[in-house]
């Protein structure tokens, strides 16, 4: 973190949450909270809420939930620093100048000399569209069903007919060659000197998530090769860590992203109403990209073309996201190659349901893989449940991994526990995956035991929240060690720490993490819905029942680590002590 956590919090604090995020959200005073439509979901009543007190957001229907940090973090997608610098702003606090070393400095100015000079060219293409030696650029566009205002919107342009033309305006303009050069706008040779690099394309001008141009793609305007030239890596244009698109799709609040091969793609998507499009530069997705969008969205639907190298591609691109923690969706254009031909013939409506019917990424390996066995052969049968059973086990969680041997099972009539025994012995053999254990009843879904458990700590920790003064009545029985989860603990530890002052700030808590989900999480534990009881004697028992609930499962974890943990059995005997005495203590809500 680059500013002292006391800085950070001054700052938050001199934001209140309530004006900022009336900025932002329509909000009704309701009791001590304030509610309104929650912006992170579509929904038709309000189940967002706002708490002057506690300055905290949350979502009961999504689960968005945070401080004033968090809110624009989310929002308006800021990085944590971002979101500090436009609060210290917005407060008029002044925030410390960074330190920069003599050669950070230097290297900070040479990148801005590319922007900058990147932004001169892109600035010349999109005159050029638009003059009389632009005309076959500009009808090229059109003739692809581009409209003006589309054009404009991704600033696109046109590198003209003289291979030197630009080379020169830069030159004229005060670059010199060895930037021009470096930006990947002209190259040199000894037989012609500095020639442009784009010439008789369209231009397509990629942008940052900061809407700064980075780089170009152009395209031909026919049949020559190649197809698409795209500038090279330079210093502010790193391929693998920026997406065509992003810096539209970022905002665009769709609930997934779309993410598909071509900037045409891209641009069509867009044009009918999908401004969730993005696509990768010209080479293949990379983690680095994968990571990027994860800090927009969960939900990624991959819209590749429906040719074999399409479907690579998108395989590729499953694992790839699966590898950063998400599970994408496949969308099928059939009969259709790529999405700007599906929406050309069928519409923005047609493709809408193209959305919705998008396959679960599993599913559409299966069916891939399918294909290269013949299942009319007992023995290729055979071999295709193999291959479905060592997929399985890339899946680390157990609970996952449950759900997926039985959607798969019955969707291709294989017996569960045959299945089931498949996958544990290869999760066996190839330690990809622990064995699993048979779940009890059937499969299980959001209600395992460790939901409810992570429920009951969630409670306990809002109850403190909202009522400090049974802080002492418990901390003779609870510390922050009896938390189960490492994000719980660091606040318990926190809370537990300012109710010990008898100051409680849960705003100044969320802080403490810089990761937005991080901070979610952070926020829910503050939130958790109590259930409306009416008599003294309800609300007793139901918090004396939770706190028995934390110990009792903290005590249990403890006994189970005997044989391996030597502090262990100190925490044991402690805890049992803890839990009779718990068990028989009454603990007043007065
Ligand atoms: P259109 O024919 O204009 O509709 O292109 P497309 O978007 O359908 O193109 P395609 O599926 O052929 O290619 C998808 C993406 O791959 C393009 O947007 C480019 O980024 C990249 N690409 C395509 N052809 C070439 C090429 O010849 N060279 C390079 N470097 N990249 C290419
Ligand atoms: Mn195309």
């Amino acid at each position: 973190m680059y500013y002292p956590d006391e800085l950070i919090e001054e700052i938050r604090a001199k934001n209140d949450i309530v004006d900022v995020i009336s900025g932002y959200v329509r909000l009704q005073k309701k009791g001590s909270n304030h509610f309104g439509l929650c912006p992170f979901h579509n929904e038709k009543s309000p189940s967002f809420s706002v708490s002057q007190p506690k300055q905290m957001y949350y979502c009961f229907g999504c689960g968005a939930g945070g401080n004033v940090i968090t809110f624009l973090m989310e929002y308006e997608n800021y990085t944590f620093q971002e979101a500090v610098k436009v609060l210290a702003d917005r407060a008029g606090i002044a925030l410390p100048e960074m330190e920069y070393s003599e050669e950070m400095r230097k290297a900070e100015s040479h990148r801005s000399r590319l922007l900058q000079i990147n932004k001169e060219a892109a600035t010349y293409f999109y005159y050029q569209l638009r003059q009389p030696q632009g005309q076959l650029g500009y009808e090229y566009l059109k003739e692809r069903k581009l409209s003006e205002e589309t054009m404009k919107h991704f600033g696109l342009g046109y590198a003209n007919k003289y291979s030197d033309d630009l080379t020169k305006y830069l030159k004229a303009k005060g670059y010199s060659e060895g930037l021009i050069r470096e930006a990947g706008l002209a190259n040199a040779d000894e037989k012609h000197g500095m020639y442009d690099k784009f010439w008789n394309r369209v231009m397509f001008p990629i942008q940052d998530i900061n809407h700064r141009v980075i780089g170009f793609g152009g395209r031909v305007m026919g049949d020559a090769k190649p197809k698409y030239l795209n500038s090279p890596e330079t210093p502010v244009f790193d391929k693998s860590r920026n997406l065509y698109g992003l810096n539209f799709a970022r905002t665009s609040r769709k609930g997934n992203i779309i993410l598909c091969e071509g900037y045409m793609d891209v641009i069509a998507m867009h044009q009918a109403g999908f401004t969730q499009a993005v696509a990768s530069l010209g080479t293949a997705f990379t983690s680095g990209q994968a990571n990027l969008l994860h800090r927009y969205t969960d939900a990624v639907l991959l819209c590749y073309d429906s040719d074999g190298a399409g479907v690579n591609a998108a395989l590729r691109a499953i694992s790839i996201l699966r590898e950063v923690g998400m599970t994408g969706k496949v969308m099928n254009l059939e009969p259709y190659k790529d999405p700007d031909e599906f929406i050309k013939n069928l519409g923005a409506e047609e493709f809408q349901k193209r959305i919705d019917a998008a396959e679960n990424s599993f599913f559409f390996e299966i069916r891939i893989l399918q294909k290269e066995f013949d299942l009319s052969d007992p023995e290729e049968k055979t071999k295709f449940h193999r291959a479905i059973a060592k997929k399985l086990c890339e899946f680390s969680e157990e609970v996952e991994r449950e759900n997926y041997i039985e959607a798969v099972a019955s969707k291709y009539h294989i017996g569960f526990d045959n299945l089931r025994r498949l996958v544990q012995t290869y999760a066996a053999q190839t330690g990809l995956a622990k064995p699993v254990e048979r779940p009890k009843s059937g499969v299980q879904k959001k209600n395992t035991p460790e939901e409810g458990i992570k429920r009951t700590q969630k409670l306990l920790l809002t109850w403190l929240v909202e009522q400090p003064q049974l802080y002492p009545k418990i901390k003779k029985y609870i510390s922050p060690q009896d938390f189960t989860e490492e994000l719980y603990v660091k606040v318990a530890e926190k809370l537990f720490a300012d109710l010990e002052k008898g100051t409680v700030n849960p705003a100044a808590i969320i802080s403490m993490f810089e990761d937005p989900q991080e901070q979610n999480e952070a926020a829910a534990l503050f939130n958790t819905k109590l259930m409306e009881m009416e008599t003294k004697q309800e609300k007793e028992k139901a918090f004396h029942d939770i706190v028995y609930a934390v110990k009792r499962n903290s005590y249990l974890y403890d006994s189970g680590r005997l044989g391996s943990d030597v502090a262990a059995l100190q925490r044991v005997i402690e805890g049992k002590r803890q839990l009779e005495e718990l068990g028989k203590a009454h603990i007043s809500l007065d």
